[in-house]
């Protein structure tokens, strides 16, 4: 009686302890991490990514439409993005629809960039007046109900200087405040050094040069062109790297997509998924701990997928099989 309880005990204290392990080996800080929804893959492609179990947390797809299905993608909070200038009166109504838990409003998509390749090309002097006149209003600064970020630009030195224009356009326009920022948008393509170098020089932009605080999110990031092993070692630096850095606030990769659907400037060596609709190795990587190259959710709506089943029986197995081994141990 007395071994069957201390064995009962011991068991339970494995299991906690498998438990603690199975948290802290699953992305330290994955609160950041999310989804860039290109919408290219077959919907149930998702589902691994948008389940009630699933680390990742919010999403955003370049525009103020949350996706309608799957209905999963309702689990994660919805980002807005307004693109561009063409359609702005719409997009600007359109947030008023948006549930309260969308809190953060992200703007113009690479003004620097041009439009063929999913920039918006817009000039510093027009956004910075779009910006005053129509994106202001929102900032919860000025009582409106988001935390706002300015444009975000490609991770270059045009980039930078596209911010400097803007930035010079803003004060021209409003001397006191400028155009008001609560966070940073960037985006990267590149190796980890020079991903890292980009963000130590938006920081000293934003922040030690203003003696500010501002959170940065990084909305797209990929190392574009090379192998997926060579990314996958990218991302692995990567990721613990944006989890430890205090000012990053959140980051998605680019992207979410099955390798053929791949656009041919990124290559396939950045998708998440294989031709089949299941995790790569890459996707595993972000998703962290418990997840293997191979697994999909093939089910409707975040119900508990086929993933988080083989997790759970892998967990459970491991946990026997070491319960066993105590109970050998002390009999
Ligand atoms: C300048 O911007 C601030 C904050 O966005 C706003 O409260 C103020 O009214 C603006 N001033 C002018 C002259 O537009
Ligand atoms: C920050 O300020 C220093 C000193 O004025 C300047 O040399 C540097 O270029 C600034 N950094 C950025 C990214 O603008
Ligand atoms: C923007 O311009 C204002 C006015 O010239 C300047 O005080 C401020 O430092 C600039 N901000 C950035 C981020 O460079
Ligand atoms: C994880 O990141 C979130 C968002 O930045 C932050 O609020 C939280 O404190 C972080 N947690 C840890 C354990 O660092
Ligand atoms: C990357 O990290 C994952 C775990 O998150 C690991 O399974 C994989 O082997 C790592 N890959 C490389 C190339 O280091």
């Amino acid at each position: 009686m007395l071994s069957s309880i201390l064995a009962l005990s011991t068991f339970l204290l494995v299991l906690s302890i498998i438990n603690n392990v199975a948290s802290q080996t699953s992305s330290p800080n994955s609160s950041k991490r999310g989804i860039a929804y290109l919408g290219t893959s077959t919907a149930q492609d998702y589902n691994i990514f948008t389940s009630k179990s699933s680390p990742l947390k919010w999403y955003y797809n370049w525009s103020p439409y949350p996706v309608g299905n799957p209905r999963s993608f309702r689990n994660l909070e919805f980002v807005p993005l307004i693109h561009n200038l063409d359609s702005l009166s719409n997009d600007l109504s359109q947030l008023s629809n948006l549930p309260s838990t969308s809190t953060h409003l992200l703007t113009f998509n690479e003004p620097d960039g041009s439009t063929s390749g999913g920039g918006s090309n817009i000039s510093p002097s027009d956004a910075a007046a779009a910006y005053i006149h129509s994106i202001a209003p929102l900032s919860r600064s000025n009582g409106g109900k988001f935390l706002i970020s300015h444009p975000s630009t490609t991770g270059t030195l045009s980039g930078l200087n596209w911010l400097r224009s803007f930035n010079t356009s803003c004060y021209a326009l409003n001397r006191t405040h400028g155009c008001p920022i609560d966070f940073i948008a960037t985006h990267f393509y590149g190796d980890f050094p020079a991903l890292a170098s980009w963000l130590g020089t938006l920081n000293e932009y934003y922040n030690t040069n203003q003696s500010a605080n501002l959170p940065m999110w990084v909305t797209e990031l990929a190392l574009p062109q090379q192998s997926a092993a060579a990314t996958e070692v990218m991302m692995n630096t990567t990721l613990p790297f944006l989890d430890g850095l205090n000012y990053v606030e959140r980051y998605a990769w680019f992207g979410i997509f099955r390798e053929g659907n791949a656009n041919g400037w990124t290559g396939g060596g950045v998708a998440l998924l294989d031709n089949q609709g299941d995790l790569s190795e890459l996707g595993a990587s972000y998703m962290g701990g418990g997840y293997r190259a191979g697994m999909s959710a093939q089910n409707e709506d975040g119900a508990v997928g086929a993933a988080d089943k083989m997790r759970m029986s892998t967990g459970l197995i491991s946990a026997m099989a070491m319960a066993r081994l105590v109970m050998e141990l002390i009999m």
